[in-house]
């Protein structure tokens, strides 16, 4: 894959004007857009419809989470917008989990594109050990999460969302072609800040992240193009 197929691009905005605005001062060659729950929320499957017509891949990042019917008919209908990538909870269980799966391959018969592909997500990053534990789940997290990694595979999902801390341990126990998807990510050279679960792209990519997201460091960046370009560049490393 090249650097480009690699960096995904966060549109963590609330219009479309500003999504346009952004994802148009990338004069780089980015190919991959995340609209996730609040452009989505505003702009709905218009503005995924467009994106994908225009040529660019769309992940929508709504990360369902409901009974296998539910989501199987959502997944359809997202599939239908063109997008490539739909995140989804793997606490939702296998059955759930495969029926994002078929509906995601439904949704893409008639369209003769590529299969929407689903990632799940194992266990956000924003939870910590004693979180788990006040909704009754006593397991030690980096356990949990390459259970419901493996679970995930065995369901048919294509990936994983995760921490790039956690890529090492999945890439060694998740099939190879299994996508590991990482958030997380901050420019070589960026101030760290009091982020400390933080990688640059050339760690999380050793680590074995197939792809990379990244939002504020281009988003609040004086130019979201050239921290795009010095983005790409460490992708190459
Ligand atoms: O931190 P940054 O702005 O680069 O985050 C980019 C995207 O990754 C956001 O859309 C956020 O929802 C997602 N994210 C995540 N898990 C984290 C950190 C960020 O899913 N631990």
């Amino acid at each position: 894959m090249s650097p480009q197929e690699r960096l995904i691009v966060a549109l963590d905005l609330p219009t479309r004007a500003d999504a346009d605005a952004l994802a148009d001062a990338l004069d780089v060659d980015v190919k991959w857009f995340k609209i996730g729950l609040e452009l989505y929320s505003s702009e709905g499957p218009g503005l995924v419809r467009d994106y994908t017509a225009a040529g660019r891949r769309v992940f929508v990042d709504l990360k369902l989470h409901d009974i296998p019917a539910t989501v199987e008919r959502a997944t359809k209908r997202l599939a239908g917008l063109g997008a490539s990538l739909l995140t989804i909870h793997a606490a939702g269980g296998r059955a759930m989990m495969e029926a994002a799966v078929a509906g995601a391959s439904a949704g893409a018969a008639g369209q003769g594109g590529e299969r929407l592909r689903i990632l799940a997500v194992t266990v956000l990053t924003s939870l910590e050990q004693s979180d788990l534990a006040g909704v009754g789940i006593q397991a030690p997290i980096s356990e949990l999460v390459v259970k419901r990694a493996k679970l995930a595979a065995e369901a048919g999902c294509d990936g994983v969302v995760a921490s790039p801390h956690e890529a090492a341990a999945l890439r060694a126990a998740l099939p190879e072609d299994f996508l590991i998807v990482t958030p997380g990510v901050r420019p070589a050279g960026a101030a760290l800040g009091d982020q400390k679960r933080v990688m640059t792209p050339a760690m999380a990519r050793r680590a074995g992240a197939d792809m990379i997201v990244v939002g504020r460091p281009i988003r609040d960046a004086q130019s979201p193009n050239a921290a795009a370009k010095r983005i790409l560049e460490d992708l190459e490393l």
